[in-house]
């Protein structure tokens, strides 16, 4: 399992920043190899930022838009017009502003009563855009974003949920006992299929989460779910704020 990689910055708006040059250089690369790019966006309110430096200039020139297909690493059980919507917060921070087609968007319909086949009809829907069978490997995102919560869940893997045991499935429906509500999230094999992880974190809420799930001298399962992301092919990447990062030893990394 691959160690991440962590920079440490000196503002949430530098994370963000950082996360944007991230976001250019991976989108550049994918559509100079495939012609196309595949991103997985994440929810809650740090990705609010990221989205509307993307889409504003300088970063907003240097993305091929039209060749980008955006999914969600998870999503609440809500509508889409639900004010807790993560494609609702993409679509009013990033989707409207770059004029993104109706198309290249893959919304989860997590409001679905059920929630395992809005869950499987979600795997198909990744698995025509990479022209690949369900039941192959896991595909390769170009880019998934992720955040990370002050108990150390990513998308939508909470500690003591089914879905962190999930090893075949991409993507899954996951009850999610202390919020008495149910989620759809990435699981970690499609995840850790992905060629760059980037997480943003910021804020001193994230202090005790962020010291569990680095600590290299445990093993990932003793650690919170965020620890559990180890792409196969390349490390993670976390994008912290000195806020976040307070709680790692002074010679961290
Ligand atoms: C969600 C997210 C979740 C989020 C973290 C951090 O749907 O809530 O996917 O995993 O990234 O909770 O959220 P903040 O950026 O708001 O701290």
């Amino acid at each position: 399992m691959s160690r991440p990689e962590v920079r440490i910055l000196e503002s949430a708006e530098a994370v963000c920043a950082a996360a944007a040059d991230e976001f250019v250089r991976t989108a550049a690369t994918a559509c100079e190899a495939r012609g196309r790019f595949r991103v997985a966006l994440a929810g809650g309110t740090t990705p609010c930022r990221l989205h509307r430096l993307l889409g504003d200039a300088p970063f907003r020139d240097k993305v091929d838009w039209p060749a980008g297909h955006f999914f969600f690493g998870d999503e609440r059980a809500v509508h889409a017009d639900h004010a807790d919507s993560n494609y609702a917060m993409a679509r009013d921070t990033l989707f409207r502003e770059l004029e993104i087609p109706e198309g290249h968007v893959h919304r989860m319909q997590a409001e679905r009563c059920d929630l395992d086949r809005a869950a499987a009809d979600y795997e198909e829907q990744i698995a025509d855009e990479f022209e690949v069978r369900v039941d192959a490997t896991p595909p390769a995102f170009d880019l998934i974003l992720l955040g990370m919560g002050a108990d150390g869940h990513t998308a939508s893997l909470f500690p003591d949920t089914p879905a962190l045991a999930e090893r075949k499935r991409w993507v899954v429906g996951n009850p999610v006992r202390k919020l008495g509500a149910s989620r759809m999230t990435f699981t970690f094999p499609l995840i850790n299929a992905a060629r760059h992880v980037v997480f943003t974190v910021t804020g001193r809420g994230k202090v005790e989460a962020l010291r569990a799930v680095l600590d290299q001298t445990r093993p990932a399962t003793d650690r919170p779910p965020a620890a559990s992301v180890a792409p196969t092919s390349a490390s993670a990447l976390f994008l912290l704020d000195a806020d976040a990062a307070a709680g790692l030893p002074a010679d961290f990394p």
